[in-house]
């Protein structure tokens, strides 16, 4: 699939991120990079005409000029154009990377879907399905546990539709599952990543569910 030349420098971005990434604790660590590679990989190889090169780069980079996991989100975009630059990325493949994870977030579609190449809708859907699933269950409660939320209080309603503003508002984790995660399944954009998701999903399904009971079970 890679060229040795593209082997070494994929090497290196991963060497890069992992250095960016060592400290997160927000579930945004190199363990949920080195998923969402694999898994748009994975996809890569059904969508005909993508180049997975781009695909896997942009997988690798595509959390650490976030604000979710930097507080300085211009230092990490001009550091990640730099090294690109030293790694010979042409012009061209610049922009179709930085097209792709500036736009892919979750959070920034919430005021309206953005475009994506065909290359962007793959990693997008990798990202979004390590969002659900067993380990998209893990990271919303270590997410939550990071950022001092509550897990869960009936007295407060998920929002039925969310801004990019009011998306970072403390919330509840069970609330998280409503307002995104039960989401996710049918805005994937490719008919593997579907596929992937419908198990994953019924997962998030019954948890919930069984969450809500033992809650409602025991409350006095
Ligand atoms: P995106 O980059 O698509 O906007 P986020 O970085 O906000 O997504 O979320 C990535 C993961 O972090 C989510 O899939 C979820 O596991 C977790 N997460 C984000 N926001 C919350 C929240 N409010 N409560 C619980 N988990 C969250
Ligand atoms: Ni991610």
């Amino acid at each position: 699939m890679f060229s040795a030349q593209q082997h070494a420098t994929l090497k290196q971005i991963h060497h890069y991120v992992q250095n960016k990434l060592e400290h997160d604790k927000s579930g945004h660590d190199m363990a949920h990079i080195e998923r969402v590679v694999k898994l748009a990989l994975t996809i890569q190889q059904t969508e005909t005409n993508t180049d997975p090169f781009i695909v896997a780069v942009s997988a690798y980079v595509h959390d650490i000029i976030d604000d979710k996991v930097t507080e300085n989100t211009a230092q990490e975009r001009a550091e990640l154009i730099t090294l690109l630059q030293t790694l010979s990325f042409n012009q061209t493949q610049q922009q179709a990377i930085f097209a792709i994870i500036d736009n892919m977030s979750y959070r920034k579609n919430l005021n309206g879907k953005k475009m994506l190449s065909p290359e962007g809708e793959i990693v997008q859907d990798a990202d979004r399905l390590d969002a659900i699933g067993a380990i998209g269950i893990g990271r919303a409660f270590y997410y939550g546990g990071n950022k001092h939320h509550l897990m869960h209080d009936p007295a407060i309603p998920p929002r039925s539709s969310l801004t990019e503003q009011d998306y970072r508002y403390p919330n509840t984790v069970i609330n998280h599952f409503y307002e995104k995660l039960l989401r996710l399944k049918d805005q994937l954009n490719t008919e593997t990543a579907k596929k992937i998701a419908d198990k994953r999903h019924q997962i998030l399904v019954n948890f919930v569910q069984q969450f809500e009971q033992e809650w409602t079970d025991t409350a006095y």
